[in-house]
């Protein structure tokens, strides 16, 4: 029985059985619609709980239906439903309830909730609007300015938070909520009239709806539907019946829209890019009680505050006493900082940082069940690193080498443990972004493997598998980008405008902006007098990036990048020399030659099975690479555009993509099908 009814002392509790989160599929609707008329009739009953059993209250709608004809009562009237039974309707909440669950607890008369539950409107995250009402109720409510954080970010409230913004009447003990909402139940049964959230009034607040689309519009560039909750929102003023309207149709448009239809893929995909193919399923994870982290540069540093955060107590070593001693002092820095925008409180900060044991010594790390190494990335350190950290770690602990190129296997052989080594490549600045590619080496074992992705989970990491290649999964594609980039340069394309291109296209930044960033230095032989690319050209003349104040830009003290007339000098020097002829390019040219290079890359990834998964490599460009989630990443992308359209661009720029490019035999092959990555 997904919904049940069960009736005690004039009080009606229906609960809800649909795991995994209780999503309010057709069953469930259904079931609580029947539920709902069936205690309304009965005269024993006075009031209503309506309860979920399992980990969460509803989750929200079943995402899975989306595009899928409608069928049954549909949650918008369901709410109704409920909002217009003649007897009190209380929510009793616990885990999550979000999107069409907020939903429902915002129709019912009463909303009790655990102090451990979170509450939110996350729709937004998923390229559409609450449309079950949320977006009139919710400001009715807590009003216009609360209500647009909640819906049009996306992120979820404690219920701490709710009760202060009365969007809960009241907090129940984390053991005895269905008993405290049946107690509610009976206190408010005679209540009348019934506190019907669609009737309270809501005042209009020009102010902070337009202060909020200044404050948030970074955020909210190229999005569609955080303009359309915002919308919603403020038409919330309108008469109910009015709102409604307004509401359902800009979910239908949203529904039936490109964005969402990509958000929504993506929630699956980062789901799915947790499942390991294959993999033994009695292979348990290791226990995880104690890390080691080798070098206390910028990485390292942040890599030891991914596990102080969460509670686990870090041996951060350097050998080098001042590298120590200043990593550590960056890493209380970063907590303070975060803590000054109110996001930790001071004592948090002490506590990860009293969980810190800084210390010049490989010994320091005997006890530890896992050690990343963040050292030089230079294939002999690390090897060094290794054998070394393989004579003092105990014989069960699990050595990680976080290394964005290098061959994982070759490393892995200097120690006598190949079997519990990996590559654990974090993205910078580690403490915050959410991407983890974990690569799998030729021997790692299976119990490995499990501990990294249930370690990725608890340090709040999207992670992702790949096997051993160069550059992994997303620096083996980003390559032939910026090589196509400085090859545009080459032909007499400012950089400003490759750099406008991509981030026109949604990207947050233009590969040459990406290039000065990251160190145009980095890998370079450091000879001035050995000009044999541009890139040494560049670097012999002190352009090195941001680090040296100029790369393909000049840069201010504040780091504002600047058209550069030496750089420009230096590029139409060095492609002269190389007998280059400046050309018109147009901007599609130059989208499509970063672009298709990159898909065709993703299709040998996918041939040669470093990736698992199409889906697996547009969560790494979308979480990792800043790709835009409205567009769902690269290999989703390249399947909406038509695999034809890709390939036919591949050969049509053939002559100019390089030496080294060949079309991938799974494109053409696909392409011909007229299949998409995914079919
Ligand atoms: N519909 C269908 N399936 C869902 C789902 C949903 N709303 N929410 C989660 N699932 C599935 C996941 O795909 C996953 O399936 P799998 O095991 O086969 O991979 C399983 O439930 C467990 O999910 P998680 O791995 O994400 O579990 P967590 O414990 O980490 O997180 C959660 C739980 C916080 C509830 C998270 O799943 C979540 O954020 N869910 C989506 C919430 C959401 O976006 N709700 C709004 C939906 S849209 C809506 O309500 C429209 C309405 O306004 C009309």
């Amino acid at each position: 029985m997904i919904v049940s009814t069960s009736k005690n002392a004039g009080v009606a509790s229906i609960s809800v059985d649909n795991p995994p989160v209780n999503a309010l599929g057709s069953a469930v609707r259904d079931g609580l619609g029947h539920a709902l008329a069936d205690a309304a009739d009965d005269a024993t009953v006075g009031a209503i709980v309506i309860a979920c059993r399992g980990r969460t209250f509803f989750a929200g709608a079943d995402i899975t239906e989306f595009g899928q004809p409608r069928t049954g009562l549909q949650l918008p009237e369901l709410c109704d439903r409920i909002e217009a039974c003649p007897k009190p309707v209380i929510a009793a909440i616990h885990g999550t309830a979000l999107g069409g669950g907020l939903e429902v607890a915002l129709a019912c008369h009463y909303r009790i909730a655990t102090g451990s539950a979170k509450l939110g409107l996350p729709e937004v995250k998923l390229g559409l609007l609450p449309g079950a009402g949320g977006t009139q109720r919710l400001p009715r409510l807590i009003g216009i300015a609360a209500a647009l954080k909640i819906a049009a970010l996306g992120s979820p409230i404690s219920a701490g938070e709710a009760l202060a913004s009365k969007l809960i009447d009241r907090l129940a003990g984390e053991d005895s909520l269905i008993e405290e909402a049946a107690a509610l139940a009976r206190e408010v049964a005679a209540v009348r009239p019934l506190p019907r959230t669609s009737e309270r009034p809501v005042s209009p607040d020009a102010g902070a709806v337009s202060a909020f689309r200044k404050e948030h519009a970074r955020r909210f560039r190229g999005f569609e539907a955080p303009d359309a909750v915002i919308r919603a929102i403020e038409a919330s003023t309108l008469p109910y019946a009015e709102g409604r309207l307004i509401e359902r149709a800009e979910f239908d448009r949203l529904l039936a829209g490109a964005q969402s239809g990509a958000l929504r893929y993506l929630f699956f995909a980062e789901r799915q890019a947790a499942k390991i193919d294959g993999l033994d399923p009695s292979a348990k994870p290791l226990p995880l009680a104690l890390v080691g982290v080798v070098g206390a540069g910028t990485m390292g540093g942040g890599i030891a505050m991914n596990f102080l955060s969460i509670g686990i107590p870090v041996r951060l070593v350097d050998l080098n006493a001042d590298s120590l001693a200043r990593g550590v002092a960056v890493m209380r820095k970063n907590y303070e900082a975060t803590a000054a925008k109110g996001r930790l409180t001071n004592g948090q900060v002490e506590a990860a940082m009293s969980l810190l044991t800084p210390d010049p010594a490989l010994a320091a790390l005997a006890d530890c069940d896992l050690i990343i190494e963040a050292v030089f990335e230079n294939i002999e350190v690390k090897r060094d690193v290794f054998q070394k950290l393989d004579s003092v770690a105990k014989p069960a602990a699990i050595l990680a080498t976080n290394t964005s190129y290098l061959d994982v296997d070759v490393i892995a052989q200097t120690a006598r443990r190949p079997g519990r080594v990996l590559g654990l490549h974090f993205f910078s600045p580690a403490n915050v972004m959410r991407l983890l590619e974990v690569v799998r080496g030729k021997a790692t074992e299976d119990a490995v493997l499990a501990t990294a992705m249930v370690i990725a989970r608890r340090i709040g990491k999207i992670a992702v598998v790949a096997r051993v290649c160069d550059g992994f999964i997303g620096n083996r594609m980003l390559k032939p980008r910026q090589l196509q980039a400085i090859e545009l340069l080459m032909e007499g394309v400012a950089a400003e405008r490759v750099d406008r291109v991509i981030t026109e296209f949604g990207m947050p930044m233009g590969p040459l902006q990406l290039a000065d960033l990251a160190g145009v230095d980095i890998g370079w032989h450091r000879d001035p007098k050995r000009i044999e690319t541009l890139r040494d050209a560049l670097c012999a003349a002190g352009r090195w990036g941001q680090k040296t104040g100029k790369g393909f830009y000049d840069y201010d003290a504040a780091r504002r990048p600047s058209p550069s007339a030496e750089a420009d000098r230096l590029i139409a020097q060095f492609a002269k020399e190389r007998g280059y002829v400046p050309r018109e390019v147009s901007d599609r040219e130059i989208l499509e030659r970063c672009l298709y290079p990159m898909i065709n890359e993703g299709a040998k990834i996918l041939d040669e099975r470093v990736a698992q998964r199409a889906s697996d490599i547009d969560v790494v460009w979308t979480a990792g690479y800043g790709w835009p989630s409205y567009l769902g990443g690269p290999m989703y992308w390249a399947s909406q555009v038509g695999l034809r359209t890709i390939v036919a661009g591949l050969e049509q720029h053939a002559a100019r993509l390089g030496p080294a490019f060949s079309l991938s035999p799974l494109l053409a092959q696909r392409a011909a099908a007229g299949k998409g990555f995914q079919a």
